[in-house]
C-alpha cells in the first residue's frame, strides 16, 4: 500500500511508526511530517489546507489510504474532498468532526441520546446578559468552554462567580479565543480521575484500544497551567474491564448509532475524554481523532497490523482482529521548551537522538532540521516513550526517564511524575 499520514506532531510520528511495521506497506508519505517521520518514509512539503493539491498528490502517487492526524483539516472537510476524489480516508467527514469542533453540538447530541456527561447550558455572545444572570443561580465550581476549536485553551475552570464572570469577559468581550468563543457552554464541574479511550470505527462497528491517561497540567502533581499534554501511559488500570464495558455500552455504541441517525456517520478514531466519577464514566469531551500524547503510549502496546486496522475502518469494513493487546505497557514523557504553554524560545540544537535502545522510541513533535542538525521548533518538542511486553508501568517509567538522560537541549523541561497515578495499582486485565 501507498499511505499518506497528514500532520507533523508526535501523534503522526507514532502513527507512522506503527504503520511502518506492516508488511502491507510499500510507500509512506508524511505531509508535512517532521524529522522523526523523515526516517520512516518521505516527507512531502504540501500545505494541509490545500485540499485540491493533496487530492492530486494522492492520485499521482496511487495512494491507497490517507490517515488524517489533526482536527483542523478534518473540520475543514479534507476527508470529504479526498473521498469524493475516490481516495480511502481514515478520519471522519466534516459533519461528523463537529463532535469535537462544536462543543454545543456535542453537548446537545449527548443530551438527546442520553449519553452521560456534565449538565450544561449554551449561551451565544448576544445572550451575554442572560449568561451573567445564570451565574447567579449555579453551584460553583463551573466550567466555561468556548464552543469552537481553541487549540486546547478554551476551557476555563471557575471556582467562584468572580472567576466565571472573568471567563465570560474573555469569551465575549476580549475575544481571547477568537470566534471559537462566540458561543459558550457553561457546565457542571465533575470530579474523578480522567481517562482517554480511543474507539476505532468504520461508522458502525468499533474496537477500543487500551485506555490511556494523559497529564494535562504543566507541573508535577497536576499543578499549573493546562497544556496539550505532558505525558501519557497505557493501559490505565483505573479503567477496569467493568468500566470499559460501561463506556462501550453507555457511550461509544450510542454515539455511533446516534451520529448515524443524525446523518453524520462517524468513521475514524473517536476519542472519548472521560471523567470516571462515582456515578460511573461521564464524557468530558469527544475528539474526532487520535489524542496526543496518548497515541504515543497506546500504539506501542498494540500487536498485529495497525495499517490493516485503519484501512479496514476507512473501507467501511472494520477488521476487529487486525490488532490485539496482549499485556504490554508504555509510558511517554513529553519534553517541552521551558515557558510552554506560554511563550518559549525555539531553535536549540537537540543532542542524543542518535542513541538507540530496545523498547524506547523518541517521537518528534516540535522539531525541525537545520542543515544537519535537529533543533527545537515548538512547545512540545519530543515524546520519549518506553514500552515493555509486560504490564509494568513502573519499569516503563524508569526506562523512559533513563532514556531522557541522554537527550539534551537548552531549556528542556519535563514532568517527573508521569504514570505515578497508576504505579502500584492492580494491572488492568483489558
Ligand atoms: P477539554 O479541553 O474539554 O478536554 O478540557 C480540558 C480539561 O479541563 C479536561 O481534561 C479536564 O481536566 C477539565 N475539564 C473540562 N470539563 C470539565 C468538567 N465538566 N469538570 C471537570 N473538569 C473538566
Ligand atoms: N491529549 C488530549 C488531546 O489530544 O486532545
Amino acid at each position: 500500500m501507498h499511505v499518506v499520514v497528514i500532520g507533523s506532531g508526535g501523534r503522526e510520528h507514532a502513527i507512522s511508526y506503527k504503520i511502518k511495521e506492516s508488511k502491507a506497506l510499500r510507500r509512506l508519505y508524511n505531509i508535512p511530517g517532521n524529522p522523526g517521520t523523515d526516517t520512516l518514509g518521505e516527507n512531502i512539503s504540501l500545505d494541509v489546507s490545500s485540499q485540491k493539491e493533496l487530492l492530486q498528490f494522492c492520485k499521482d502517487n496511487t495512494v491507497d489510504l490517507v490517515v488524517i492526524g489533526p482536527e483542523v483539516p478534518l473540520m475543514e472537510g479534507l476527508a470529504d474532498t479526498l473521498r469524493l476524489g475516490g481516495i480511502n480516508v481514515f478520519g471522519p467527514q466534516a459533519n461528523a468532526a463537529v463532535i469535537e469542533g462544536d462543543k454545543a453540538f456535542a453537548k446537545n447530541f449527548m443530551k438527546k441520546y442520553n449519553i452521560p456527561t456534565a449538565d450544561f447550558v449554551v449561551f451565544d455572545k448576544k445572550d451575554y446578559g442572560s449568561a451573567k444572570e445564570y451565574l447567579g443561580k449555579v453551584k460553583f465550581p463551573v466550567v466555561v468552554k468556548a464552543c469552537g476549536l481553541a487549540a486546547g485553551k478554551g476551557v476555563l475552570i471557575c471556582k467562584d462567580r468572580q472567576e466565571a464572570e472573568s471567563a465570560l469577559r474573555e469569551c465575549f468581550e476580549t475575544s481571547s479565543f477568537g470566534s471559537a468563543g462566540d458561543r459558550i457552554v457553561i457546565e457542571e464541574f465533575m470530579t474523578g480521575q480522567e481517562a482517554s479511550v480511543f474507539a476505532i470505527t468504520d461508522g458502525e462497528n468499533f474496537i477500543c484500544l487500551p485506555a490511556a491517561q494523559d497529564h494535562k497540567r504543566i507541573g508535577d502533581n497536576d499543578t499549573g497551567k493546562n497544556t496539550g499534554g505532558m505525558g501519557a501511559y497505557a493501559p490505565a488500570p483505573i479503567v477496569t474491564p467493568e468500566i470499559q464495558e460501561e463506556i462501550e455500552r453507555k457511550i461509544i455504541s450510542p454515539v455511533l448509532k446516534g451520529m448515524k441517525a443524525e446523518g453524520r456517520p462517524f468513521s475514524g478514531c473517536l476519542y472519548c475524554g472521560l471523567m470516571l466519577t462515582e456515578e460511573g464514566p461521564r464524557v468530558v469531551e469527544f475528539n474526532c481523532r487520535f489524542g496526543d500524547p496518548e497515541t504515543q503510549a497506546v500504539l506501542p502496546v498494540l500487536e498485529g497490523d495497525f495499517l490493516l486496522l485503519l484501512y479496514s475502518a476507512a473501507r467501511g469494513n472494520l477488521d476487529k482482529n487486525a490488532v490485539k493487546y496482549s499485556g504490554g505497557s508504555a509510558v511517554c514523557v513529553v519534553a517541552v521548551s521551558s515557558g510552554y504553554p506560554e511563550s518559549y524560545r525555539k531553535g536549540f540544537e537537540i543532542s542524543g537522538l542518535e542513541h538507540e535502545e530496545d523498547g524506547v522510541i523518541v517521537f518528534h513533535a516540535g522539531t525541525k532540521k537545520d542543515s544537519d542538525k535537529v533543533v527545537t521548533n515548538g512547545g512540545r518538542v519530543l515524546g520519549v516513550t518506553a514500552f515493555l511486553n509486560k504490564n509494568d508501568l513502573k519499569a516503563c517509567k524508569e526506562k523512559a526517564y533513563k532514556a531522557l538522560e541522554n537527550i539534551h537541549f537548552e531549556n528542556i523541561f519535563f514532568r517527573k511524575d508521569i504514570a505515578d497515578k497508576a504505579i502500584g495499582k492492580i494491572p488492568s486485565k483489558f
